[in-house]
């Protein structure tokens, strides 16, 4: 099987191309990148003038719900959303029910994706067992059963010793950490940020320190420990802070931030649409600015959804009953064009942040890149087409997104999964 993706502007961040050049697939790998290569026999054409040809996206941070919210999201309808919303690959949190602190459910989530997955899925296992905090989850196991990494995603791991042999384990196994960073007592009640706007609406708040003191932890054990440690869905300003500062002294630390936390404030929460609340919750402008500043100086290296489904009727809820989350699969490319056309982020700098740093942290060396010999994942994108988000045509089983009604610009219109060709017009 082969596939010729032609004309396309190449932009390959993890080996510094961006071109107008040629991709020649074959058998499920990237065969050539080059200049008007020659049209091979029994070969596929895609004709991409004008459009963006990248690597495949990685989206580091998916709740896929299956085993046990199957009404939630399914690892099919979660790995279509994810194509759709232009992913070749996504990384499943292990807070399903069960949750993934065990190699069966680890290679049932594996099997499943096998066989009704539209992407690449590469499950994370819990620290915990039962993400309860009290007793570390079989971790070797975990690992030789193929997770990528390790999160009690959701949570913290309160117990400071606790996290710390977890890292102890992690580094040996050389399999990051990943951490969701909030403190268990302060704000635990609040729905939103601390701030005006909760004290306005009536609402319980959940401070930036709780997440700041815990990124302040976690950095401190990973340095003790010698593990690599990622956080997760960073959204305050003091958080930005602590890992600037931690980078310069530490190799090992890296960053994520949700399209949701470098877009919207806890203004939307004025709205009171159930599907604005989130955790860690949108913060103030003072912390979009620091985390737009931390995207541009790589602080924040990495763009990764948070993808966390949810059913209307849960949604439908009071604002304070409803539970967190929000869905982003199917919006995450355009909102991140759009840091492109506020001159915030160049458009190899947005892809880097969606294809090989998610891959050099994750160690998947054949992922996030078009070099020779890498996986046929690749994601061709319209910058120019209109995007009118509209959630009754998602994929997902998730409708819980605060973007419905947004016109953006930018999104994928085909890509390449394995070497196969998916038209998402
Ligand atoms: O808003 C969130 N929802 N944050 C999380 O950390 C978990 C997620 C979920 O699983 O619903």
């Amino acid at each position: 099987m082969r596939l010729l993706i032609g004309g396309g502007r190449v932009i390959d961040p993890g080996q510094g191309i961006d071109a107008k050049l040629d991709v020649l697939i074959e058998d499920g790998r990237i065969a050539e990148v080059g200049h008007k290569l020659p049209v091979p026999r029994d070969c596929q054409v895609y004709e991409a003038q004008g459009r963006i040809v990248a690597p495949g996206l990685i989206d580091m941070h998916t709740h896929l719900r299956e085993p046990g919210r199957e009404d939630q999201e399914t690892i099919s309808s979660g790995t279509r959303a994810a194509v759709w919303g232009g992913f070749t690959s996504v990384v499943c949190m292990p807070n399903t029910q069960p949750p993934n602190d065990n190699q069966a459910v680890t290679k049932f989530i594996l099997e499943q994706a096998r066989t009704e997955g539209a992407c690449h899925v590469f499950p994370v296992g819990c620290i915990t067992k039962g993400q309860q905090g009290e007793e570390l989850a079989e971790m070797g196991e975990l690992a030789a059963s193929g997770v990528v990494g390790f999160s009690d995603d959701g949570r913290s791991v309160a117990n400071a010793e606790l996290l710390r042999r977890a890292m102890e384990y992690a580094a040996m196994l050389d399999l990051p950490i990943i951490s969701h960073c909030q403190d268990a007592h302060l704000g635990h009640q609040g729905v939103m940020h601390e701030g005006l706007i909760s004290t306005k609406l009536g609402l319980p708040g959940m401070p930036s320190a709780a997440e700041e003191i815990i990124v302040a932890r976690d950095i401190r054990l990973a340095e003790l420990t010698g593990a690599r440690l990622h956080i997760a869905h960073v959204s305050a300003a003091g958080s930005v802070d602590l890992i600037r500062q931690a980078k310069f002294r530490l190799a090992d630390i890296t960053a994520e931030v949700t399209p949701h936390h470098f877009t919207l404030t806890d203004e939307a929460v004025y709205s009171f649409d159930t599907n604005t609340k989130v955790n860690p919750p949108l913060r103030s402008k003072d912390d979009l600015e620091a985390i737009l500043t931390g995207l541009e100086d790589e602080t924040l290296g990495v763009i990764a959804t948070d993808h966390a489904p949810h059913t209307l009727a849960e949604k439908e809820r009071e604002f304070t009953l409803a539970p967190f989350g929000m869905v982003g699969l199917e919006t995450a490319l355009p909102l991140a064009l759009q840091l492109v056309s506020k001159d915030l982020l160049t458009l190899p700098g947005v892809i880097a942040r969606l294809t090989i740093n998610p891959a050099r942290i994750l160690d998947l060396p054949h992922k996030g890149t078009l070099a020779v010999g890498s996986d046929a994942d690749v994601t061709i994108i319209n910058p120019e087409k209109k995007v009118i988000v509209d959630p009754g045509s998602f994929k997902s089983k998730g409708r819980n997104t605060p973007f419905g009604g947004w016109e953006l610009q930018g999104a994928a219109e085909a890509v390449v999964v394995s070497g196969k060709l998916i038209n998402l017009q």
